[in-house]
């Protein structure tokens, strides 16, 4: 199922993970993480503002598979920012989810000013071992370098909206977070399922005889990022982790690229 990473705190993080976005309600979210689970997905992904973290953590804890096994993911939202605010999210996150700790938390947007307390609060609740690594979502350049620039703790991971349509936006961010060792995660990389049927990539797709959504998941696996597709269909979500069994070539890549 791929390598995984190894985020700048040694931290391992599996290859490809399961997005939970738009799946809003507990029982639905419950359902599909545990369909994913069952799959062979090892990183789920999540939010406070999803709405659906009591639901995750119910699928974690009734697929039988020990906690750490798994690496979870849950986000602070924006009107959480401040330091004491992100403090007390961060429980109610816990709370909800069920869990003693978070593998991975993340501011989610830049979103405020008050985004640099959060950050020393996610860097106190690093700090205790509450959560294994932090990082931060959405962010760009110009915020990468704020939070470098005023803190010892690197961001572990940006989690970035990343797959062949917004590849020339977000081309700088990629390289930036690869100069600075930290991990992309990529976010609605199937572009939220709008352009699958897009004619480059159904071309690709038949020379490597693979889905046109499998070639999404494996351009953002060779651009080095973790892509956290989601979907609530049992055979999709199977189909999406089968993507470690074939290589684009380099023209192929370029020509996604320049979608
Ligand atoms: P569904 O839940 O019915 O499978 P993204 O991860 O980029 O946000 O995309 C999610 C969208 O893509 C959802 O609408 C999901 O629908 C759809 N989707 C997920 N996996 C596949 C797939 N393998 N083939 C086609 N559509 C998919």
């Amino acid at each position: 199922m791929g390598q995984g990473h190894t985020l700048n705190n040694g931290l391992v993080i599996p290859a490809i993970g399961f997005g939970t976005w738009q799946i809003l309600l507990n029982g639905k979210a419950k359902n599909a993480v545990a369909e994913a689970l069952k799959a062979g997905y090892r990183l789920i992904d999540t939010a406070k503002i999803y709405g659906n973290e009591k639901g995750v953590g119910q699928a974690i804890r009734e697929s039988g598979i020990p906690r750490e096994e798994i690496f979870l993911t849950t986000k602070l939202w924006n009107s959480d920012q401040g330091y004491d605010s992100a403090i007390d999210a961060f429980d109610d996150s816990l709370a909800r989810l069920g869990f003693s700790y978070i593998d991975l938390y993340l501011i989610h947007w830049p979103a405020t000013e008050r985004r640099h307390d959060a950050w020393r609060a996610l860097q106190d609740i690093y700090k205790v071992g509450r959560a294994k690594a932090i990082g931060v979502s959405n962010y760009m350049v110009e915020h990468l370098e704020e939070v470098l620039g005023e803190s010892e703790v690197v961001p572990a991971v940006n989690q970035i909206e990343f797959h062949p349509f917004v590849y020339r936006r977000q081309q700088p961010i990629l390289a930036f977070c690869k100069a600075h060792n930290i991990v992309v995660e990529a976010y609605s990389p199937l572009a939220r399922g709008s352009h699958l049927n897009h004619p480059s990539i159904t071309e690709v797709a038949k020379k490597v005889g693979k889905s046109n959504a499998q070639v999404m998941l494996r351009w953002a696996i060779q651009h080095d990022t973790i892509p956290i597709p989601k979907s609530t269909n049992p055979d999709r979500i199977r189909e999406n982790l089968a993507v470690f069994d074939f290589e684009l070539a380099k023209e192929d890549m370029q020509r996604l690229n320049n979608l």
